[in-house]
């Protein structure tokens, strides 16, 4: 069996976590073998600089060494998690990808889209088979993001406007590439999302 490779993209409080976790149990039951994995994050060392990019004061990086740490993070990923698992036919699930630096770095917390995408095709160069974009109002993601306990708040400081912005940001994107994107309206109950979501993996695996 083909490993495959999916991603979950929104904005913060959308709901991606709850839904690659859902789908990760759903596609286990079917038989598969599932990775469920995360960015910033997802191995070792990537999970150090986690801390190091979500942690402290909104000013700590320049937009430019955020996305230096960003994608060191995902190509240590890439190396130590996902090639290994694809190789063994595994399905990834993978809470954020590169689409997230293209919004967040590219687009919103910085203007460097041509150099997150230069970027990418030297260290990166993977896209995933499938992408599921959650979508919701950014009031109601970022209701939910800020309702939600712990210590990585570094982003969320970051107002309504920008929320605004990236979510128009991740639906252009998934209007660039619908071959790739499946857009899921994210403001329902989470069972009646991860049913949508399902059938759009079944049918692509
Ligand atoms: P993300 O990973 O996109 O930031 P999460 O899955 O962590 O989003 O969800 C953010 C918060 O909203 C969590 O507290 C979660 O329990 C809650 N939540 C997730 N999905 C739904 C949903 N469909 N309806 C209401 N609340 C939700
Ligand atoms: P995440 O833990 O997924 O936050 P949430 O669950 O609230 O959606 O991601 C943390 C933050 O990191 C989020 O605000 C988006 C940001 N981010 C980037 O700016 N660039 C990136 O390449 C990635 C993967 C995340």
């Amino acid at each position: 069996m083909a490993g495959r490779f999916l991603s979950f993209e929104g904005i913060d409080g959308s709901g991606k976590s709850t839904q690659a976790r859902l789908l990760a149990e759903a596609l286990q039951g079917h038989g598969r073998e599932v990775v469920l994995t995360r960015e910033p994050g997802g191995s070792p060392g990537a999970e150090e600089i986690r801390r190091l990019v979500l942690e402290g004061a909104t000013d700590r990086w320049s937009t430019e060494t955020e996305l230096l740490l960003f994608t060191a993070a995902r190509r240590d990923h890439l190396e130590k998690t996902i090639r290994p698992a694809l190789a063994r036919g595994a399905v990834v699930i993978c809470d954020r990808f590169a689409d997230s630096t293209r919004i967040y770095q590219g687009l919103t917390r910085g203007d460097l889209r041509q150099t997150v995408d230069s970027l990418h095709a030297l260290m990166i160069g993977a896209e995933p088979d499938l992408t599921f974009l959650i979508d919701i109002d950014a009031a109601e993601g970022l209701a939910r993001a800020t309702a939600r306990p712990g210590k990585e708040l570094r982003f969320e400081g970051m107002g309504l406007g920008l929320q605004e912005k990236a979510r128009a940001g991740f639906l252009a994107l998934a209007a660039a590439s619908p071959a790739r994107f499946r857009v899921i309206a994210g403001a329902r109950p989470a069972e009646a999302v991860a049913a949508d979501v399902l059938q759009q993996a079944l049918a692509r695996l």
